[in-house]
């Protein structure tokens, strides 16, 4: 009888946007705040993640001090935290900082048969995003390497319009060469990002295709001007299933 877990379940934060200072807002938000509850809240359940995966923006005033916080406050969950950067991050800083078990910056995880392959979209001075040649060769000969295993990509990105015609114009800048890769690996059963500040669950080819509102403020989807939405702090909850599915529920706080 095989031990292995029968899915891997994934707790997904993005956009916290910590500050050096711990009051530090966020269109009216303490991020420090929202993160420190949406990370007491998700610990709360029943069910404890075995992957954490942070898609970028951790921080938001390009701080060492930023990084320490978000370091400090995930650190003690002695769970692996998955992290790329995002427009705001500054990755060397972040490299530094999270430079040790449980935490990983880049690159690609492999856990209960499931593959994690964390996409770096950053561009030196440019809110959009771009996934170089070698990124984009790094994630083919990744999937080449693992072709019968489920593979989840995730980015800050996003590689699809969200509909709102501000955040598209800052969107990961050449989707087109990511779905030519992802198009040819039929075990890649999902792209998940950051970046938006919304909930989003589609589908194209079979693959699903998801975003994670902040844990800090939310912008309000199908705006063409950018427009703060009311809605509070969240996360998502991915269970990824042995037979390459996907279980997927997105939590807001109270
Ligand atoms: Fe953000």
């Amino acid at each position: 009888m095989s031990t292995t877990p029968s899915r891997l379940r994934l707790l997904h934060i993005t956009d916290p946007h910590l500050h050096a200072d711990t009051e530090g807002l966020i269109h009216g938000v303490v991020s420090f705040d929202t993160f420190r509850a949406v990370i007491e809240q998700a610990m709360l359940d029943a069910q404890s993640p075995d992957v954490i995966i942070a898609t970028g923006d951790l921080v938001h005033d390009e701080t060492l001090a930023g990084y320490q916080l978000f370091q400090s406050l995930l650190a003690p969950l002695n769970t692996p935290v998955l992290c790329i950067p995002g427009n705001h991050d500054t990755p060397t800083i972040m490299s530094s900082v999270l430079n040790a078990a449980p935490f990983q910056v880049n690159g690609s995880f492999q856990a209960h048969g499931w593959l994690l392959i964390m996409l770096n979209s950053f561009i030196d001075g440019n809110v959009a995003g771009y996934l170089s040649s070698a990124e984009l060769m790094r994630l083919s000969s990744t999937l080449h390497e693992n072709p019968s295993m489920p593979t989840l990509v995730c980015l800050h990105h996003h590689p699809l319009p969200m509909g709102s015609r501000w955040l598209d114009g800052i969107a990961l800048q050449n989707p087109q060469e990511l779905f030519e890769i992802i198009d040819a690996a039929p075990q890649v059963r999902g792209i998940l990002w950051g970046h938006v500040h919304q909930a989003s669950d589609r589908q194209r080819n079979g693959i699903r295709l998801i975003s994670t509102p902040s844990t800090c403020s939310q912008f309000r989807p199908d705006c063409d001007d950018f427009t703060i939405d009311n809605r509070p702090p969240g996360f998502r909850w991915l269970d990824l299933q042995a037979d390459g599915t996907i279980h997927s529920e997105v939590i807001w706080l109270d």
